[in-house]
């Protein structure tokens, strides 16, 4: 017994995060060659948006996806960001789970640190070719370019090559990697990802180069950026235990009452001292020093205390007209509504839902409504039936707004469009593809669909009634030449003299219905 138990030993190891990704890439969306390509460029993508918003900076982003042979190709992301400084360059992009993100406490597209070294990582894994960063943070100074690995064992970066590089745009980053993958134009590709990143960032200048040699442009019809959120600390009922626990741990408040002051959104002067009371800690103890009952203790005491509902400026939602503009330059619909709901939380992380639906014009009339499903600005391609938008548009009832309905999908010419932004989205998985199914989630987003819902109707309604209309005035113009003859044989007045008159009569009673008036 005890020789297996060491036989076993000798065999223990630790995995490195890098080799635990490389065997299981699907957990990052990486699992087919179509999907790769898209994972690649969505990741480069979403990091150039997240660091142009940071700075300050109207993006624009040129994307290059050249065909090099059967299922390789080279892809070529740049942006006018800030630039990442020469120092970090390496571990932003060859080592995995490192990023400014992870504890930022504020609306952002990136969340864990993986997305860009997993894209490295991919092509490494199927080409063998390295990374080719191009950096630079001011005109001053020249571009730092970088060739680089990553070492799979160590999650560390390999520098293959370095060197300078004057020309250059003054500030930004290219990435260049080589990858196995194969190119779609359906619903799950980079020309959808595209059009939807362009329908939800509205500021952005976006230039693609497909693999066929095509320019699709899409142009900024926004000429603000997004409000910058603002970082906030955790509410006191959005950390789970063992996060308070390591809190503890890593606190630099010296007294209990401070931690849960400082530390923490909501939580007063008076209300901390409260808390400890109740939990039978001293408020003066030291945060290190807390037994691991008393840490249990306080911990429940906070989860039974009322707290007031955390800041919310820590979202940067996108806004009606924004949503409307978006919806309108890329889908070219003949109505667009838009609704935003005012903040509200979910286990302490607030979050604030916005839809737009548009309706007629060039959208596809045959088949099921268009639902696109987004998450802080981020366009979600996959898993829609297992995402909390999918479920939430199911349960509207549809025909209460004059939209039809097949099985539990809405049909017709509509594409509904839902955006939630938080400071932490519940993805179902590491890949970030569906939104957890929260009570407090889809709640929010039925009634932000019943209320675009209702001014869609209103809308439709009134088109209906202007047809009608129309209709009638058509049909009694038809009669009017013969209505004419007979009248003016019966009085013997000219023929085009009644006509005249007829026509006249014709046009005001239409004057007067629009008006509301009774004919
Ligand atoms: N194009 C870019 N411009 C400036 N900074 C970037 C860019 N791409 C990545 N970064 C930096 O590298 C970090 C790691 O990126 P990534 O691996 O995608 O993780 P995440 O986006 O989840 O933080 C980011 O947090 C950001 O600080
Ligand atoms: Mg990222």
């Amino acid at each position: 017994m005890k020789n297996t138990a060491e036989k076993i030993a000798k065999s223990m190891k630790e995995i490195s995060v890098a080799e635990f990704f490389e065997k299981n890439r699907h957990l990052l969306g990486f699992d087919n060659p179509s999907k790769a390509l898209l994972m690649v460029v969505k990741e480069a993508v979403d990091n150039s948006l997240d660091a142009c918003e940071e700075a300050r900076i109207l993006p624009e982003i040129i994307i290059k996806v050249k065909k090099l042979e059967e299922n390789r190709f080279r892809v070529v992301i740049e942006d006018n960001g800030p630039g990442i400084v020469k120092e970090k360059v390496p571990s932003v992009f060859g080592k995995l789970l490192f990023g400014s993100k992870f504890h930022l406490g504020r609306q952002s597209r990136g969340q864990q640190g993986i997305g860009i070294s997993a894209a490295v990582l991919y092509a490494q894994l199927t080409t063998g070719k390295p990374a080719i960063i191009t950096s630079r943070t001011s005109p001053k100074e020249p571009a730092y370019v970088c060739h680089l690995k990553i070492d799979i064992l160590k999650n560390e970066p390999v520098i293959i090559k370095e060197e300078e590089k004057e020309k250059f745009r003054e500030h930004g980053v290219r990435i260049e990697l080589e990858i196995e993958g194969k190119y779609t134009r359906r619903h799950q590709s980079i020309d959808e990802y595209l059009r939807e990143t362009a329908i939800i960032n509205p500021h952005a200048h976006i230039i693609y180069y497909t693999p066929e040699g095509n320019k699709i442009e899409f142009k900024r019809v926004v000429n603000h950026l997004p409000p910058l959120p603002k970082t906030i600390k955790p509410h006191p009922h959005g950390v789970e235990f063992g996060i308070f626990e390591r809190m503890l741990k890593i606190t630099s408040s010296r007294t209990i009452a401070s931690f849960l002051t400082t530390d923490f959104s909501r939580i007063g002067r008076d209300t901390a001292v409260k808390i400890c009371r109740k939990a039978g800690v001293k408020p003066e103890a030291k945060p290190r020093e807390l037994t691991h009952k008393e840490i249990e203790k306080l911990y429940r005491v906070i989860q039974e205390t009322k707290f007031i509902a955390p800041p919310l400026n820590c979202l940067s939602p996108l806004g009606e007209e924004e949503f409307e503009k978006g919806v309108q330059q890329v889908v070219n619909p003949e109505f667009a509504v838009a609704v935003s709901r005012p903040a509200t939380v979910y286990r302490g992380n607030p979050f604030k839902v916005e839809a737009c639906i548009a309706w007629g014009g060039e959208i596809s009339k045959e088949g099921p409504a268009q639902i696109l499903r987004f998450a802080n600005r981020v366009p979600l391609l996959y898993q829609a039936s297992a995402c909390a938008i999918t479920k939430s548009v199911q349960q509207v009832n549809w025909p209460n707004y004059h939209i039809s309905r097949e099985g539990n999908m809405p049909t017709g010419p509509i594409v509904i469009a839902v955006h939630i932004a938080s400071v932490w989205i519940p993805y179902t998985s590491e890949s970030k593809e569906a939104i957890a199914s929260y009570p407090e989630i889809i709640k929010e987003i039925k009634l932000a669909l019943q209320e675009c819902g209702r001014k869609l109707a209103a809308y439709l309604r009134k088109k209906r009634k202007l047809q009608e209309k129309e209709l009638r005035r058509k049909l009694f113009e038809r009669y009017i030449p013969e209505v004419a003859h007979s009248l003016s044989v019966l009085t013997g007045e000219k023929e085009k003299e009644i006509f005249k008159s007829l026509e006249i009569l014709a046009n005001k009673n239409v004057m007067k219905e629009e008006k509301g008036e009774k004919t």
